[in-house]
């Protein structure tokens, strides 16, 4: 996006619903889909683990964790501990020492949690790494994949490279997929941004349905519920996801793609 048509639209934006354009703010591009996990960590006496979004959309859809791994989609919230990992479940469900990515073996979560001083092995899982050190390695990652306009990198071109698998052998159930490929428009409200286009589709192939069916978005018929910016600035609905792991609503053009067709996005 330009600057002038991010000024022009943070301008609609404190016009129709807030007082401050600022509430959009999200993460740093280095640090965007990054989760520190430190429920139980520091005080078992190991460093906090940090789960890297973008280490790990390269190689699985979100439908693959969220749904049938079974992580909550809020920070914290999954309860991810040195025994369920050791049990086979969340991080363990691939981290279990013999799982395989491609030639390798997908090292081990948790194997031996007493373990004291804790071998070096558990160190690619409990660090601390510096702001330094995430801004550098952000900065060689970028160079080799599409970043956009607001510096973020533009994960729907990165994956149409490599392809993300959505199975987990042993993990995923062999069900008959729901399909949807309605797409719709979605107006927004009262202003002259006209309408945003939701592909239903796209969404199902990262999410899945239960990714938004019934939590995020309850299935009932459009326009029964209705959702605005604010809401998503609060994380919901779209904001559940837009704003911490896909791209963020201060990307407004990517969703407001209508708006003003003349600028570049
Ligand atoms: C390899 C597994 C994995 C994949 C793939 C994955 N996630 Fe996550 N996600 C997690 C874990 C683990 C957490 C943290 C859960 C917790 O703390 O309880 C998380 C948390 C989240 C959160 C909450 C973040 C926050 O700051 O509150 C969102 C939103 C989310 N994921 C969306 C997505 C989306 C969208 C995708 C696909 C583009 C995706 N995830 C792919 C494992 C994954
Ligand atoms: C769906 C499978 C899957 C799940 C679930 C998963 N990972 Fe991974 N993770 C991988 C694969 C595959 C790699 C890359 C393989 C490798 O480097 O051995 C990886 C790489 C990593 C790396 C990078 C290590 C390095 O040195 O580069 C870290 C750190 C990591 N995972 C942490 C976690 C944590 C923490 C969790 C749970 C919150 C988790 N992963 C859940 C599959 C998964
Ligand atoms: C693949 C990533 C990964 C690796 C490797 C790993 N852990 Fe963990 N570990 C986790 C996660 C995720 C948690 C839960 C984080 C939290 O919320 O505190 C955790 C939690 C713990 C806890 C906290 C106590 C508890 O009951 O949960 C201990 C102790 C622990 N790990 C020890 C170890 C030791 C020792 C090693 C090396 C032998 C190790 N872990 C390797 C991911 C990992
Ligand atoms: C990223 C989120 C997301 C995903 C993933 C998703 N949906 Fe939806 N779905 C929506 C939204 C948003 C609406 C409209 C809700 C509204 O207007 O109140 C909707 C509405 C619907 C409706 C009712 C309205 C209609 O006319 O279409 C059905 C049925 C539906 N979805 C089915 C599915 C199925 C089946 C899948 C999986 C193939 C799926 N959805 C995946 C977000 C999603
Ligand atoms: C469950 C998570 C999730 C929810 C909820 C969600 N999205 Fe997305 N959306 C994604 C992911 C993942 C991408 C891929 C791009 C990325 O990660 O930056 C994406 C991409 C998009 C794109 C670009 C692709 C395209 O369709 O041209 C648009 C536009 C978009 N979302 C609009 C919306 C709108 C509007 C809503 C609410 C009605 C919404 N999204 C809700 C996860 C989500
Ligand atoms: C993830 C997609 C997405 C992004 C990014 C996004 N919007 Fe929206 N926006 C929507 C949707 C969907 C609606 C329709 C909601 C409604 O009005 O019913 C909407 C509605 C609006 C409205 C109408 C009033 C309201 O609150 O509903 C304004 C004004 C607006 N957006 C401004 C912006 C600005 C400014 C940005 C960037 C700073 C932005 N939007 C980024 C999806 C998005």
């Amino acid at each position: 996006m330009t600057p002038a048509a991010a000024v022009v639209l943070a301008f609609a934006a404190g016009q129709s619903w807030g007082p401050s354009p600022m509430l959009l703010e999200s993460a740093e591009p280095h640090v965007y889909g990054r989760v520190v996990l430190d429920n139980f960590s520091t005080k078992a006496g190991m460093a906090p683990v940090p789960f890297e979004h973008a280490r790990h959309r390269l190689l699985y859809t979100c439908r693959v964790c969220h749904v049938d791994v079974g992580f909550v989609m809020e920070a914290g919230a999954t309860e991810i501990s040195a025994e369920t990992n050791r049990r086979g479940l969340h991080c363990g469900a691939c981290h279990d020492g013999k799982r395989r990515n491609g030639d390798g073996t997908i090292f081990a979560a948790c194997s031996d949690p007493g373990a004291r001083p804790a071998p070096p092995a558990c160190a690619r899982c409990h660090r601390r790494d510096t702001d330094a050190e995430l801004r550098e390695r952000f900065e060689r990652f970028a160079r080799t994949a599409p970043v956009d306009r607001t510096g973020f990198v533009d994960w729907e071109a990165l994956e149409a490279r490599t392809r993300p698998a959505d199975f987990l052998e042993g993990v995923t159930a062999h069900a008959d997929r729901l399909r949807n490929d309605r797409s719709f428009s979605i107006p927004a409200f009262g202003t002259w941004l006209g309408e945003v286009t939701f592909s239903h589709p796209k969404h199902a192939r990262w999410s899945g349905c239960e990714g938004c069916h019934p939590e995020v978005f309850p299935v009932t018929a459009r326009g029964a519920v209705t959702f605005r910016m604010p809401d998503f600035v609060a994380g919901r609905y779209c904001g559940a996801c837009h704003n911490k792991v896909a791209f963020p609503l201060a990307a407004c053009l990517r969703c407001h793609a209508n708006a003003i067709g003349a600028l570049p996005r």
